[in-house]
């Protein structure tokens, strides 16, 4: 098994594993379809960093659903924070009265969050609630309530599993971790190099 890879002549390290997630994937899974017996949750992905876990997590689900996407845009590709989430891509689906489950790669800030949070509770759902495979427990700076969290992770700036370094390296089979502390968490670096 590969332990480092380097990208852009930075050293990453292995964080979590093929094996860990897939394992906590069919955890988190059993739980959200339990918690869902009975009802027809809407999943809902924020892409783009979330579609492998979406496709892995929802395979695991036992309940009937459905599924749709929403696209923001918090950062862009430059590695500057606007400060400003835009929706780049809304929903198909009908929000009122649906139980929803949001499925996020990561919370960060937690202001992405915030504004999914926003935007779908304008619309009355049955329920909400949110799944996130990552979770960087001193970065998030909203008071979102996260109902199920795969890994708790600290502020390191991590790749691979649908997460991007400038867009690549999504297509890592599990989550990398810089290895050089000067870049330790993936939105305080890009907060820093803001105007
Ligand atoms: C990432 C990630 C989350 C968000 C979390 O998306 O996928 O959606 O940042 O950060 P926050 O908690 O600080 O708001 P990004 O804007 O990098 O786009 P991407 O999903 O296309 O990579």
């Amino acid at each position: 098994m590969t332990k480092g890879i380097r990208v852009n002549g930075d050293l990453f390290t292995i964080m979590i594993s093929e094996r860990r997630i897939k394992a906590r994937v069919k955890e988190l899974a059993r739980q959200i379809s339990k918690d869902c017996t009975g009802t027809v949750p809407v999943f809902i992905g924020i892409l783009n960093g979330s579609f492998i876990f979406f496709a892995d997590l929802i395979r695991e689900i036992t309940v009937d659903c459905e599924i749709d996407f929403l696209k923001l845009s918090s950062y862009g590709d430059a590695k500057i924070s606007s400060g400003n989430v835009q929706l780049l891509k809304g929903l198909n689906c009908q929000v009122e009265g649906r139980d929803i489950v949001i499925v996020e790669d990561i919370v960060d800030s937690g202001l992405s969050m915030d504004y999914i949070r926003n935007l779908i509770m304008r619309q009355n759902p049955r329920s909400f609630r949110i799944v996130t495979l990552l979770y960087k427990k001193d970065s998030v700076k909203t008071g979102i309530h996260v109902d199920y969290v795969g890994f708790s992770i600290p502020r390191d700036f991590v790749i691979g599993y649908g997460l991007d370094y400038a867009q690549r390296e999504r297509n890592l089979k599990a989550i990398y971790r810089l290895k050089r502390a000067a870049e330790a968490s993936n939105k305080s670096k890009r907060e820093e190099q803001s105007p």
